[in-house]
């Protein structure tokens, strides 16, 4: 069967990653997570201190950007890839809301966009994945064969999010949730590289008022007659 690109762009906490993930079990593809790349290097900062009580040093970042590898390994039990900074599992740490607060600042470096887009491509080289991001349609694959735009109002993005910290034992509050969302959107969208604009060729899918199934449902449907075109 003929082996596609899917990419699937949109604001933050749209539930990108749950259809990703979904759509590329059922088709048998590569599921890439291309924001968990941006937060595995976050992680990395944080880490090295080179992001600190709310200063991020991009220069010391840049410097040391050869010394870090991300990398994903399957894991059969969760079903999709986690990702390894440097060759530890960081799948939960790259999750809270502090590398959230900083990832959209560290994805405005160019050199780190232009490393890990460099990887992305190579990821993808074979077809049959489905990648999911900010620019995935606009600059990474720019003639995958479906692309897609997710939204979703600020206020139910922010309350999906909040539900998932708190099940997860995280202490945070909605308030804080919603202005994460915010921020990150307005930087992801406002940044000079790559930023999260719509593919002009691409299907637009407002999921506010959407079950997940009916989501997956529509959403499978798109690349079904993509792939028998
Ligand atoms: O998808 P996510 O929320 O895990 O992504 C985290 C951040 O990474 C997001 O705020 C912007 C950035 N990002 C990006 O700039 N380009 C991508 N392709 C993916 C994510």
């Amino acid at each position: 069967m003929k082996q596609i690109t899917i990419a699937i762009d949109g604001f933050s906490s749209t539930g990108k990653s749950t259809v990703a993930k979904r759509l590329a079990k059922a088709l048998g593809y590569v599921y890439v997570d291309s924001g968990a790349m941006y937060r595995a290097i976050t992680l990395f900062a944080m880490r090295e201190s080179f992001i600190r009580e709310g200063h991020f040093d991009r220069g010391k970042l840049i410097s040391k950007l050869t010394d870090i590898t991300v990398s994903f390994k399957f894991n059969p039990d969760l079903g999709f890839a986690e990702v390894f900074l440097n060759g530890d599992n960081v799948e939960k740490q790259i999750r809270t809301l502090q590398v959230s607060n900083y990832v959209s600042q560290v994805a405005t470096v160019p050199e780190v966009r232009k490393q890990l887009v460099k990887q992305q491509h190579n990821l993808g080289k074979d077809k049959g994945v489905v990648m999911d991001g900010r620019d995935i349609g606009t600059v990474v694959f720019p003639d995958a064969e479906l692309k897609l735009f997710m939204t979703a109002s600020a206020e139910k993005r922010a309350q999906r999010r909040y539900d998932e910290l708190i099940e997860r034992g995280d202490d945070v509050s909605y308030q804080e949730v919603l202005e994460n969302v915010e921020s990150r959107d307005l930087i992801d969208s406002t940044r000079k590289d790559s930023p999260l604009v719509m593919a002009d060729d691409a299907v637009r899918v407002d999921n506010s008022h959407m079950s997940l199934d009916e989501q997956f449902d529509y959403i499978l449907g798109l690349a079904k007659a993509k792939i028998s075109e």
